[in-house]
C-alpha cells in the first residue's frame, strides 16, 4: 500500500519535469536574454542569486526529507511516545547565525552595485537619445524630444545609443517594460521617473506595460526597434519631412485622404503633411504621421497588414476589447469595404511615398519565433 503511494507521488514528480524543462529563456519577451548592458547586469545579479540559492534549498530539503524518512513513526507504539526533547546546542546555533548572515551580505552587495550602476538618474548629453514616453489607456506616446516630432507605440532608436527615456502618464498608472532591454519602470502622472538603457544589436524588442491599468492593459503593448545609424537616420529625416511629404497620385489613396476627415479620424489622430497647411488631431491620441512605417495595429497587437488594419478599421473592439476607437461603420452599410479599402491605401502610403527603397530595413524579432 505505501509502496504504491510513493510510487504515485514519484511519478507525479517525474511528470512535472518536461514541463519545467519546456520554460523559455530565450523569447521575444525574456529577461533572461538580455540585448543590452542594463539588461545584462539584471539578468546577471538574478543568475548570482539563484545559484547561491541552489545550495541552501538543496541542503534544508535533503535535512528534512533525511528527517521525515528516518524518524517517522514506524507503529502504534512510537506514535504515542513523545520523542527525545533537545534545545539549546550552541554549536548549531552559531552556524546557523552566520551562515545566512554571509548569504545576505553575499546577496546584497551586488543587489546595491546593480542598482546604483542601471537605476540612476542619468542626464541626457548630446551623444545620448532623449525621449518623453507617455502612458495612455491603453497605447504609448513617444515625443522624440532633440528631433520635435511624435510618434506611438514604437520606439525607433540607433544601436549602441544611450536611451534616456523620462516617463508619464495621462491617465493611470502604467508600466514601462522592455525585458530585453531593460527592468520595468512605473508611469505615475505628474512625476518624472525615468528608464535609460542600450541596444546591443539591430532588432525588433518586445514591450509591455506592466502595471494593471484596467480594459484593454493585456493588449497595452509597444515594441523598441532598434536600427544601425544609417537606417536610423533615414527614419528621422522622413519624419521630420513628413509634412512635406509629396501627395500620392494613386485615385485610391486620394479617396482615403478625403475619407479620413469625412469618417472624423483626423479629429483624434494627427497626421503630418495630412493636408499642407491643414492642422489635424488631437496629442492625446494616438499620431498616424507615417502610419505606413509602422510595424504594427492596435499598440503592437498585432502586425500592420492591410489585412488587419481592415480588421481594426472595420470593428476595433473585436480585436482590442475597451479600447477607445469607434466603430465608424454599421454592419450593413454597403459603403463599408470599399471605404476601408480606400482607408488602408491612404494609411499605409504615409511615409512610404518618396522613398527609394519604400521600407526601412528592420532587425528580426529578438529571440523570434
Ligand atoms: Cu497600461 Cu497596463
Amino acid at each position: 500500500m505505501h509502496v504504491r503511494r510513493w510510487l504515485q507521488r514519484g511519478l507525479a514528480i517525474a511528470a512535472s519535469v518536461p514541463l519545467i524543462a519546456a520554460c523559455e529563456f530565450s523569447g521575444p519577451q525574456s529577461a533572461l536574454d538580455p540585448a543590452g548592458p542594463v539588461a545584462q547586469a539584471q539578468r546577471d545579479l538574478f543568475v548570482w542569486t539563484l545559484w547561491l540559492s541552489v545550495p541552501v534549498m538543496v541542503g534544508v530539503f535533503g535535512v528534512l526529507l533525511y528527517s521525515v524518512l528516518r524518524f517517522r513513526a514506524k507503529n502504534a507504539e512510537d506514535e504515542r511516545a513523545i520523542p527525545h526533547q533537545t534545545h539549546g546546542n550552541f554549536k548549531l546555533e552559531i552556524a546557523w547565525t552566520i551562515i545566512p548572515v554571509i548569504l545576505v551580505i553575499l546577496v546584497a552587495v551586488p543587489t546595491v552595485r546593480t542598482i546604483f550602476s542601471t537605476e540612476q538618474r542619468v542626464e541626457a548629453g548630446p551623444d545620448d537619445l532623449a525621449v518623453h514616453a507617455t502612458g495612455y489607456q491603453w497605447w504609448f506616446k513617444f515625443d522624440y524630444l532633440d528631433h520635435g516630432f511624435t510618434t506611438a507605440n514604437e520606439l525607433i532608436i540607433p544601436v549602441g545609443t544611450r536611451v534616456v527615456v523620462s516617463l508619464d502618464s495621462a491617465d493611470v498608472l502604467h508600466s514601462f517594460w522592455v525585458p530585453n532591454l531593460a527592468g520595468k519602470r512605473d508611469m505615475i502622472p505628474n512625476n518624472d521617473n525615468q528608464v535609460w538603457f542600450v541596444a546591443d544589436a539591430p532588432g525588433t524588442y518586445y514591450g509591455q506595460c506592466a502595471e494593471l491599468c484596467l480594459g484593454a492593459h493585456a493588449y497595452m503593448r509597444f515594441r523598441v526597434i532598434a536600427m544601425e545609424q544609417p537606417d536610423y537616420d533615414r527614419w528621422i529625416a522622413s519624419f521630420q519631412n513628413a509634412a512635406a511629404q509629396p501627395v500620392s497620385a494613386d485615385p485610391l489613396v486620394e479617396r482615403g485622404r478625403a475619407l479620413v476627415a469625412q469618417k472624423g479620424c483626423v479629429a483624434c489622430h494627427a497626421i503630418d503633411g495630412y493636408r499642407p497647411g491643414t492642422e489635424v488631431g488631437n496629442p492625446d491620441f494616438p499620431s498616424l504621421t507615417n502610419f505606413g512605417l509602422r510595424t504594427t495595429v492596435g499598440a503592437a497587437i498585432a502586425d500592420n497588414t492591410p489585412e488587419n488594419l481592415a480588421a481594426w478599421l472595420r470593428d476595433p473592439q473585436a480585436m482590442k476589447p475597451g479600447n477607445y476607437m469607434p466603430t465608424l461603420w454599421r454592419a450593413d452599410d454597403p459603403n463599408r469595404e470599399d471605404e476601408i479599402e480606400a482607408i488602408v491605401a491612404y494609411l499605409l502610403s504615409l511615409g512610404r511615398d518618396g522613398q527609394a527603397s519604400g521600407q526601412l530595413t528592420l532587425g528580426g524579432i529578438h529571440g523570434g519565433q
